[in-house]
């Protein structure tokens, strides 16, 4: 696994991070969202250094320029619904990317106790694809472990980059383990703490509730 923590540069990203984090700032769902999208945005920036490009002539009025552009077949796959405003910061950068959504859920036996159910998935074909695979809140990093599991059986996947917000430590070990050596990690921040619920802390709260509102 690649790890690319990108707290680790000072930038204008810190800031976003501090929005979607603060208490009072996060309860306007809107700029929650927002922020998510441009953290997002930032990730998609700093992860293409690392896809494969081809140089073309691109002719300008006055003449010709050879300009290297991405190569690669990308897929970007989100899982939902907290997935959905990363997303569209990454679709914002990736305008021609395929794109797949596929569920997660904790189906919870007790507070502390839960498996991951995967019910859902609409994806293009991912052979010989790059799949980007987004989840904002990278916490025990069991369901992004299952939701590959899943994927890797529809199609010959070439590399997988994971885009992320908040990482837990113990998340990005576990999900070290169950990936290919050559997949990146791309992540806002990362938090040492889990709690008992499987919640990052400090981490933000429930990002899906945060972007969408309360769920049953
Ligand atoms: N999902 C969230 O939305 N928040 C966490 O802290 C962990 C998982």
């Amino acid at each position: 696994m690649n790890i690319h923590n990108l707290d680790k540069t000072n930038s204008i990203l810190n800031h976003f991070i501090s929005e979607i984090r603060d208490h009072e700032i996060q309860k306007d769902s809107m700029r929650f969202r927002r922020n998510i999208e441009r953290i997002g945005e930032i990730l998609s920036y700093e992860m293409s250094k690392e896809l494969n490009f081809q140089s073309s002539a691109v002719k300008t009025p006055l003449g010709e320029k050879v300009i290297p552009k991405v190569a690669d077949d990308l897929v970007l796959c989100s899982v939902l619904r907290a997935g959905l405003p990363l997303h569209q910061g990454i679709l914002n950068y990736f305008d021609q990317i395929e794109n797949a959504f596929i569920s997660a859920y904790r189906k919870h036996s007790s507070p502390e106790e839960f498996e991951i159910k995967v019910e859902y998935l609409a994806s293009p074909s991912l052979e010989n694809k790059v799949l980007i695979l987004a989840d904002p809140m990278l916490a025990t990093g069991s369901s992004l472990a299952a939701v590959y599991e899943v994927l890797n059986k529809t199609g010959n996947i070439k590399q997988v980059h994971i885009v992320s917000v908040i990482a837990a430590q113990q998340g990005i070990d576990f999900i070290t383990n169950h990936f290919p050596k050559d997949t990146h990690l791309w992540v806002a921040t990362v938090d040492q703490q889990l709690n008992s619920k499987g919640y990052i802390v400090p981490g933000l709260g429930d990002a899906g509730d945060l972007a969408y509102g309360n769920k049953l």
